[in-house]
């Protein structure tokens, strides 16, 4: 739906260059640059990537200033209110809502999918007790490569699909395991009679001496988390896997990249960070110096949660989010906590401090999404695996698209060069 009606131009040195611009089916036109440095000599200049776009693509929009993100055109509060994850995944997948019997079967081939090559088990074997789970996801779902070697041929489609299943079915059982040989309790298989959700919660929570009964408001609410997390445009991670896919690496490889950026914590470690932040801060009285940390700029502390680089209005994830976080801790009758007094105090005061407002710095997903993973029993190192395994079929969408697009060549960006130009070396002896 991209079209290409008017151009830019550009004078420079005297010279003018058109530009083709394209406007996308929603959201801001853009300026192709692609041929300027072969015919102005000139690169451009956007550290972080703030006014480029690197792809074309037609999975997810986000309008910061509004507060929506769709994926695939629909709106994530009706997909979250509607919807699950795995029907969510399907519309990133394909395009569309599944129909019933196409439903079905996608969700049989994820099923069957769940279980880890029993080889694997050594792999984890290989790790620290203490080793954090995304350290272990990074290298386990790289090693993937090494026990799929049916699925990681990037040209042949049938291949793509099939290592995409694998990815979605079994990235929450890496994640399982992960987090049980952490804390010394044997793995728990995946169960198909359960739901997506329900058979992680039970991976995560059950023992052989005691089995684990998902409660179908967990349930529903983890579900939501997964949903909410599964794709968010041309974020780091996203871009991450794009450009490792560029290269026409493997997929399980690309993954491990896209899991690798979202540790950080501007990024997807920003729950952990946030919840760890909340314990810092230990009571009500506290706040105000974290606020004024916050504030100065001689202070490289931030209130994590708060703000988003394309959001600046509100975070659609966080609204559902936090109706989501009411619901269970309701349910798990500890409204009250004092974590919990100390996040709903900090959004108050933040919401109405003249910084906060002013730089649009709102509560985002991470937020909200911590104090439910606590609520349900999670250790703060679960929560960025969690987010991982949500943003798999995102990460998956994006590189298949990329595979798939007749343009797309390797990720090469340029530089502003600013070291020293050309100097003869100098013997050790006369330095
Ligand atoms: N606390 C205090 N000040 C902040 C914060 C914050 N959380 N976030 C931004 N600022 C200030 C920042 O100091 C800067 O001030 P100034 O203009 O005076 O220099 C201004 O706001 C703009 O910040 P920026 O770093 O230029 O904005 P960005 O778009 O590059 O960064 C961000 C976005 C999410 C990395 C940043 O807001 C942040 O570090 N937030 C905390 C971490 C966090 O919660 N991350 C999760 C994001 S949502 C999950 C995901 O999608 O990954």
């Amino acid at each position: 739906m991209v079209k290409t009606t008017k151009s830019a131009n550009l004078l420079f040195d005297g010279k003018n260059f058109d530009l083709p611009m394209k406007s996308p089916s929603i959201g801001p036109d853009v300026i192709d640059i692609g041929k300027l440095y072969n015919e102005a000599d000139i690169f451009t200049f956007d550290p972080g990537f703030t006014s480029t776009a690197s792809c074309e693509s037609s999975i997810t929009y986000i309008d910061g200033d509004k507060g929506e993100l769709l994926y695939r055109g629909y709106p994530i509060d009706q997909l979250a209110e509607k919807s699950h994850f795995l029907e969510v995944c399907y519309l990133l997948l394909y395009g569309e809502l599944p129909t019933s019997p196409q439903l079905n079967d996608f969700e049989n081939r994820v099923t069957m999918h769940t279980m880890v090559h029993e080889q694997m088990h050594n792999l984890f074997r290989g790790f620290r007790r203490d080793a954090h789970p995304m350290a272990i996801m990074v290298g386990v779902v790289g090693a993937m490569s090494a026990f799929y070697h049916d699925s990681t041929d990037i040209n042949d489609q049938m291949q793509r699909e099939i290592s995409s299943i694998r990815m979605i079915a079994k990235v929450p059982t890496i994640a399982a395991m992960a987090y049980k040989y952490s804390i010394g309790q044997p793995y728990v298989y995946p169960r198909n009679d359960l739901d997506y959700a329900s058979n992680f919660l039970r991976m995560c929570f059950s023992v052989p001496a005691q089995e684990y009964e998902p409660n179908p408001i967990l349930s529903r609410a983890m579900d939501r988390i997964f949903t909410l997390h599964a794709d968010h445009e041309q974020n780091a991670s996203t871009s991450t896997v794009r450009l490792a896919g560029s290269s026409g690496a493997n997929p399980f490889a690309c993954i491990a990249a896209g899991i690798a950026c979202l540790w950080g914590p501007a990024h997807g470690g920003a729950n952990q960070a946030c919840l760890e932040m909340l314990h810092e801060i230990g009571s009500l009285d506290r706040i105000p110096e974290y606020i004024n940390r916050a504030k100065d700029k001689d202070d490289p502390f931030r209130l994590m949660g708060f703000g988003h680089r394309v959001y600046k209005n509100f975070d659609p994830r966080a609204k559902v989010m936090k109706e989501s976080a009411d619901e269970v801790l309701e349910l798990l009758g500890i409204e009250n906590n004092e974590i919990l007094q100390i996040a709903k105090e900090l959004e108050r005061i933040a919401l109405e401090d003249e910084y906060f407002i002013e730089k649009k710095l709102y509560p985002n997903v991470d937020f909200y999404s911590g104090i439910i993973l606590d609520a349900m029993g999670f250790p703060t190192s679960m929560f960025t695996p969690i987010f991982a395994l949500s943003r798999t079929v995102g990460w998956i969408s994006q590189w298949k698209e990329m595979i798939a697009d007749p343009v797309q060549k390797i990720g090469r960006p340029r530089q502003l060069y600013s070291g020293p130009v050309e100097r003869d070396y100098i013997k050790l002896e006369n330095r």
